[in-house]
């Protein structure tokens, strides 16, 4: 059937034989786009279990080749960028030029991983028995980082090459094999990818990606045994505050506010998700954020508009329901409040009060809410108030204050004078509380996919 993606399972192209398909909807049309197949537990478990044979000789495969093969599948990927971008603007609505950047990101990602791991993994430790009270010189302790066996890998829908590479990479250069399970909103980006990877090279079997519904395979994959006692690795939602100071470049602040809290149309767990600026400074930056607003341009992915289409309809009402709920409470509306079916104009609202429902969720769309404060403490409180802890930025000249507020923010990054981002690739990300298990960027994300395996050697 050639209108249905297939599967990738032992190095081939594979149709379920469920002979079901999962449709993929155009955030922009909101008609079907593509079609992949709905894999059923039994084909789950097949690549689960090849996973764990091809897995045992690529561990043996010397790391310098498995680096050379990661290196090739990224010039591959890149190589391919333009038909990769192609999908994405019509499976996620992301604009032309990110979804451009988002590939070739991917490539360098792939290749910074080949060459950090080939000098992590190529380093082991030498201990002596005779620095613990008691012993004496007399056992050698040798330590290597040897791979954890089968990782699963569950990216989100809003980077699904990107998020899915973070992972893939570092799991393949630390000699592990890898299920991908991407998200249905992305997965043909996703199958592209694993074609880059399959022209690249890797054994049979070392890699698999199924596609389906989460609730057939997704929560089968996560309980499945044959990735047990893998640890988790979660990047998950994000509250991200901005804290304005009296003394901050007003200017600075409008423009990271426009790029951090509607880029992607605010579908990036690190947006800008509340604006927390000083009562004395946020009549200025709010007219200053306005006259910005007004200038995004708004509609296709195709056209590479700043503002596109959310990722779905019920993505589209959530985000109405907190517009709602704060029209209701009495925030104001900077802009009119826009619809037109999965596309949501940009909307500022000032004088946002914590008692609406925007002042703590998600909004995951372009819409961003600023609360006013009177005192540094106040836009910490509510930061710290927060189930999530991604990240947070401020904004000030003076670097003292910045310090200090940084440490009292209980997020897994702040960004001092900047909008949140998890890039540079190889800065640790990670989210506090709700938001995330472990820590991602290049290096961590080797070392959380290998164990350490010491051999002592007792002397006589
Ligand atoms: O959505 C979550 C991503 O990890 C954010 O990545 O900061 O590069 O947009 P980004």
């Amino acid at each position: 059937d050639g209108d249905v993606y297939n599967y990738y399972a032992d190095g081939e192209w594979k149709k379920s034989s469920s002979g079901k398909s999962v449709a993929i909807i155009n955030p922009t049309t909101r008609k079907t786009q593509y079609k992949v197949q709905a894999c059923t537990q039994e084909e789950v478990n097949k690549v689960m279990e090849a996973a764990k044979s091809a897995q045992k000789s690529w561990a043996k495969t010397p790391l310098w080749k498995r680096a050379e093969l990661l290196h090739r599948a990224a010039a591959i990927l890149k190589e391919h960028k333009t038909p990769i971008a192609e999908c994405l603007v019509k499976e996620i609505a992301k604009p032309a030029k990110d979804a451009v950047t988002e590939v070739v990101r991917s490539g360098d990602l792939i290749s910074y991983t080949a060459e950090e791991g080939v000098r992590i993994l190529g380093e082991g430790k030498f201990l002596v028995s005779d620095s613990f009270p008691g012993n004496q010189r007399t056992k050698y302790c040798l330590t290597s980082k040897i791979p954890l066996g089968v990782i699963l890998a569950i990216p989100p829908f809003n980077y699904p090459v990107n998020l899915a590479v973070s992972k893939v990479a570092p799991a393949l250069i630390a000699g592990n094999s890898l299920v991908l399970k991407p998200p249905t909103q992305g997965a043909v980006s996703a199958l592209h990818m694993v074609q880059c990877f399959h022209l690249a090279g890797f054994p049979k079997g070392l890699i698999s990606c199924v596609t389906g519904k989460g609730s057939e395979i997704g929560d089968f994959l996560t309980m499945h045994p044959g990735a047990g006692m893998i640890p988790l690795q979660m990047e998950l939602g994000g509250k991200d505050a901005c804290i304005v100071l009296e003394d901050a470049d007003l200017d600075l602040v409008a423009a990271n506010i426009i790029k951090g809290g509607f880029s992607y149309s605010g579908q990036r767990c690190t947006a800008v998700k509340v604006v927390l600026v000083m009562e004395s400074v946020s009549n200025v930056l709010v007219e200053k954020v306005k006259a910005q607003v007004a200038k995004l341009t708004v509609g296709a992915p195709e056209d590479d508009c700043d503002i596109t289409p959310v990722v779905s309809e019920s993505s589209a009402n959530f985000i109405e329901g907190l517009v709602k709920d704060a029209k209701e409470k009495g925030a104001t509306f900077c802009e009119e409040y826009k619809r037109d079916g999965n596309l949501i104009w940009p909307l500022l609202l000032d004088n946002v009060r914590p008692d609406m429902r925007i002042a703590w969720e998600e909004p995951f769309g372009p819409v961003l809410p600023v609360i006013r404060i009177n005192s540094i403490e106040e836009g910490i409180h509510h930061c710290n108030a927060s189930n999530f802890g991604l990240q947070g930025c401020v904004f000030t000249k003076d670097v003292n204050k910045a310090i200090l507020i940084s440490d009292a923010m209980e997020t897994g990054t702040v960004q001092i004078n900047s909008a949140p981002a998890r890039g540079p690739d190889h800065f640790p990300f990670q989210g506090l509380k709700d938001s995330g298990i472990g820590s991602q960027g290049v290096t961590n994300s080797i070392n959380m996919m290998t164990k350490i395996k010491t051999t002592v050697i007792n002397l006589p």
